[in-house]
């Protein structure tokens, strides 16, 4: 009995203590220097949010089967293939991904709500890498309320900014790190984006969960933003742990010919 045993305990412990390495590799809490460290014999990469000394922050979230979609309450699943392995013989291995184009950190094209636009081409491609790159306001709202005209007004945004990332209590709830979709998130109600459109200068709204529009007001307040083509809205950012203030955001996605969304990396300098 304990002869049976033996092995399968030794397996237990193995499985189990993989387990841990990839639990906390989703999850991060190394801040190290070196992109990779030896512990013994084994390679571990280490995965960091925040680089160069606290200069850099990654405001993008890591991709992983586990994140929330607007498709399905079960999370993303499986987005990654390997059809080409070493392990089966291959030179490399060559993976392959199929993803919803609002997937996690993403950007949203005028096409999408727009069908005239969609069909006249303004996808992610046309998007202004300039609105997308500058000088930004990374701003805490009132935790109580959904993003209206009146919260906008509260906030006191100076004229002349152009890039506002809204921190709302979607980073408290960890709603980005839960697999479910959540309707009960904070957006922009359509009163809101009008203020944000007729008062101020900002192009580029970014916000911590995956719409800027609060779910009761999910179109208007799209249609409202998009309208002009001169904003543009970056959507499930992780902004937790940063400091609320001014940087310099960077944002670029992959040039999808014709997609009206598409996953977006974005970091924030100081
Ligand atoms: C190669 O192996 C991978 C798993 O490593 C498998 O998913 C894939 O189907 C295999 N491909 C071929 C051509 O056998
Ligand atoms: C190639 O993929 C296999 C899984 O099939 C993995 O075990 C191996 O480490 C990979 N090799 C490299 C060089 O990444
Ligand atoms: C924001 O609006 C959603 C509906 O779109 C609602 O479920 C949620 O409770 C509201 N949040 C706050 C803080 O008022």
């Amino acid at each position: 009995m304990s002869k049976l045993l033996s092995p399968l305990f030794t397996l237990l412990i193995l499985s189990l203590s993989t387990t841990a390495a990839s639990a906390s590799s989703a999850y991060p809490s190394a801040y190290g220097d070196d992109s990779c460290t030896f512990s013994g014999d084994i390679l571990k990469p280490v995965r960091r949010e925040v680089y160069a000394d606290g200069r850099i922050y990654d405001i993008t979230h890591q991709i992983r089967p586990d994140m929330p979609t607007w498709e399905s309450d079960e999370g993303l699943g499986q987005f990654l293939w390997l059809p080409l392995s070493m392990k089966n013989g291959s030179l490399a291995n060559n993976s392959e991904m199929k993803l919803p184009t609002h997937t996690g950190t993403h950007v949203d094209a005028p096409g999408h709500v727009f069908d005239h636009y969609f069909d006249a081409g303004f996808d992610v491609d046309t998007l202004d890498l300039e609105v997308l790159n500058g000088p930004a306001l990374l701003v805490d709202v009132p935790r109580d309320k959904n993003i209206t005209a009146e919260v906008m007004e509260s906030l006191h945004i100076p004229k002349g900014v152009r890039r506002v990332l809204f921190r709302t209590l979607n980073t408290d709830r960890g709603l980005m790190w839960k697999k479910e979709f959540d309707t009960s998130y904070v957006g922009f109600m359509k009163d809101g984006a009008q203020w944000l459109v007729h008062n101020t200068d900002i192009k580029l709204v970014g916000i911590d969960y995956l719409s800027v529009a609060a779910y009761d007001d999910l179109i208007p307040s799209h249609l409202v933003f998009l309208e002009g083509r001169e904003i543009i809205l970056v959507e499930g950012l992780k902004l937790d742990g940063v400091p609320a203030g001014i940087y310099d955001v960077h944002c670029l996605h992959p040039r999808l010919l014709g997609a009206e969304g598409s996953p977006i990396r974005c970091i924030l300098m100081k």
